[in-house]
């Protein structure tokens, strides 16, 4: 099975704790010998958001916080590089064809954000797109896909099961409410349409739920089917 995971940067590297980037590191190796082949994306978490707030305040435009953003998840993606050690490509790909080449090599790539404009949400659906992923997994701060933002909205619910076409209508809903958060971003969720991946969105807080939703197909958040 090849596989694609985006680790939030909020759940990858809360507090730049490296215990809990190595148990992330234990989940990709217990599934690589397991046999699944795999490429990860890394998120900029607070650390970006830190930065990218300092800089806006220093009147930086939005093009170059995206860039301090993508600077950022690229560093995440190193530590993340640290802990895996010779299973990953010893940088994060900056493009997608180098990151198919490590791939195809049996390299785990790593890779951060790419291009401003975008999220990390989107690079991973890519990938996904770029190596022929079966399942893409987006181990993020949120337990699934919900018909609203939960965190603004208490009576949003939480969907089991949606169509690819569907996760399109639902987050593009969400993104037109100023300041809400989507679960994954427009150009992602277009991605994972127009490739038809099969995608889960869970809570990413325990690396072994990423592990057991691979190996296992045993999860509680939300799986986006083709
Ligand atoms: P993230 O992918 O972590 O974005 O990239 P996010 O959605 O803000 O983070 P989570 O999901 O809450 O953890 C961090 C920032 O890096 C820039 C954007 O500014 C993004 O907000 N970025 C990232 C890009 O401009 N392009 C990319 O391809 C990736």
């Amino acid at each position: 099975m090849r596989a694609v995971v985006s680790v939030g940067g909020s759940v990858l590297a809360p507090g730049l704790d490296s215990g809990r980037v190595a148990a992330y590191a234990d989940a990709i190796e217990s599934l690589l010998d397991e046999g699944v082949e795999l490429g990860v994306v890394v998120g900029g978490g607070g650390v970006a958001r830190d930065y990218i707030r300092t800089a806006r305040e220093l009147g930086a435009n939005e093009m170059a916080l995206d860039q301090l953003g993508i600077g950022v998840t690229r560093l995440n993606a190193r530590l993340l590089v640290a802990a895996l050690g010779e299973q990953a490509a010893p940088t994060p790909p900056e493009a997608y064809e180098d990151a198919a080449v490590a791939f195809r090599r049996g390299d785990v790539p790593v890779m951060g954000g790419m291009i401003p404009g975008q999220t990390t949400d989107a690079v991973s659906a890519a990938l996904a797109e770029t190596v022929g992923a079966d399942l893409l997994v987006f181990a993020t701060s949120v337990d699934g896909v919900y018909s609203a933002d939960p965190s603004e909205n208490p009576d949003a619910k939480k969907y089991d099961e949606i169509a690819t076409g569907e996760l399109v209508d639902i987050i593009g809903d969400i993104e037109m409410t100023a300041g809400s958060n989507a679960p994954i971003d427009l150009l992602g969720a277009k991605i994972v349409q127009r490739s038809n991946t099969r995608t889960l969105v869970l809570d990413g807080e325990n690396p072994e739920s990423v592990y057991r939703a691979i190996a296992d197909g045993d999860h509680d958040g939300t799986e986006v089917v083709p």
